[in-house]
């Protein structure tokens, strides 16, 4: 079958054969329809990240996924030739007490894999085997937004990790306070979907850049309400402003502490863009940061990866976007190109763009 083959830390990507995977008892077999592209599968195919399956010379690419279920071995009761599905990433240890309760995303021994990215193969390729486990089944009305679910279930454990912080206050009974202020750093789809997911929670929300407000992230923010801001000159673009809550979504490590400083008091910061580990390091005022944090009861937290869950939540709120905002959701996917296509895609995205598609089989 067709397969976008990377060989971290090789640089490049191709397009390749790789074996049509067999179908096992209790497993599904998934014809693959399309495959988002993030920025960790652009470090991978730069040769920065990903690691290959144990004694293989490459590793399948894609993890943003959106297939067909082809058929289904016996035994499996809960899905049938046709269903919509999304799998989910991270494959647990099977050895820490979160791998066994299912949340891989919380492991503690750093001994798991994950589909397209670390160990295990991906869905960019004509079709994937998988076990219902991972699978989330989705409803046919949204299946033109459902490629954005993996990087959404990302954004909803990443919200819920801010929202248990700012929820330890414990608010006390009295008049309702204004709507929370958030604040998010970085207007590509894990920003953009942090926007959509905020706002629907009630928040005020405020989106930086690097970029002016006509770019297709600039004129979707404005659609549901949020504030943009062009910081390629700095924070001092927000004016005096704080924030309760921060939703970091760039990987710029001298970005997350300036961000420190514009966390209001008992506000959150969540991280969820990964820095690169090898740039040259960088001075910080660190005394003044961490003393605010103490002075001030404020919570910093890294986020990564989801678990099924968040896949259930996600599509939940895709369906709130959509009675909301109507297909405005849709706008988050920029580009939608052929697989063929792959190598335009792994480069840099253009300004403004927010998600590249790359279709593995049109329907
Ligand atoms: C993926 C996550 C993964 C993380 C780290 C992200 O791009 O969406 O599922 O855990 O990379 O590898």
């Amino acid at each position: 079958m067709r397969a976008i083959l990377v060989a971290p830390p090789a640089k490049g990507a191709r397009l390749g054969d790789a074996p049509t995977p067999t179908l096992g008892p209790g497993q599904v077999r998934v014809r693959t329809l399309e495959c988002g592209i993030c920025g960790t599968d652009r470090d991978i195919a730069s040769g920065l990240y990903g690691q290959t399956p144990p004694g293989r010379a490459d590793l399948v690419l894609g993890h943003e996924n959106l297939g067909r279920v082809l058929e289904t071995g016996s035994g499996v009761v809960d899905f049938a030739a046709g269903d919509l599905v999304v799998a989910t990433v991270r494959r647990g240890c099977g050895r820490c007490r979160f791998c066994r309760a299912n949340r891989s995303d919380f492991c503690e021994t750093g001994e798991f894999t994950e589909r397209g990215i670390r160990g295990r193969d991906g869905y960019l390729a004509d079709e994937y085997v998988e076990e219902p486990e991972y699978l989330v089944r989705v409803p046919k009305r949204l299946r033109s937004v459902a490629v954005l679910l993996e990087p959404l279930s990302v954004v909803e454990k990443a919200v819920e990790q801010g929202q248990a912080l700012l929820a330890r206050l414990k608010a006390p009974a009295g008049p309702a306070p204004p709507p929370p202020a958030a604040l998010i750093a970085g207007t590509g789809a894990i920003g953009i979907l942090a926007a959509f997911r905020l706002r629907l929670a009630g928040f005020e929300v405020t989106a930086i850049d690097r970029h002016g407000d006509d770019t297709p992230a600039g004129r979707l923010l404005a659609t549901i309400g949020a504030h943009h801001v062009n910081a390629a000159s700095g924070l001092d673009a927000l004016g005096p402003a704080k924030f309760e809550l921060i939703v970091e979504a760039s990987g710029s490590a001298s970005l997350d502490f300036d961000l420190l400083q514009r966390l209001g008091p008992n506000g959150a910061l969540v991280l969820t863009g990964i820095p690169s580990a090898d740039r040259p390091p960088f001075l910080v005022a660190g005394g003044g940061l961490l003393r605010d944090v103490v002075l001030e009861n404020q919570a910093l937290v890294g986020s990564v990866n989801a678990n099924r869950t968040y896949f259930a939540l996600g599509l939940r709120h895709l369906a709130q976007f959509r009675r909301r905002w109507g297909e405005a959701v849709g706008g988050v996917v920029t580009e939608r190109r052929p697989l063929e296509e792959f190598a335009a895609v792994l480069t840099a995205p253009t300004t403004g763009a927010m998600k590249s598609v790359l279709v593995v089989h049109p329907e």
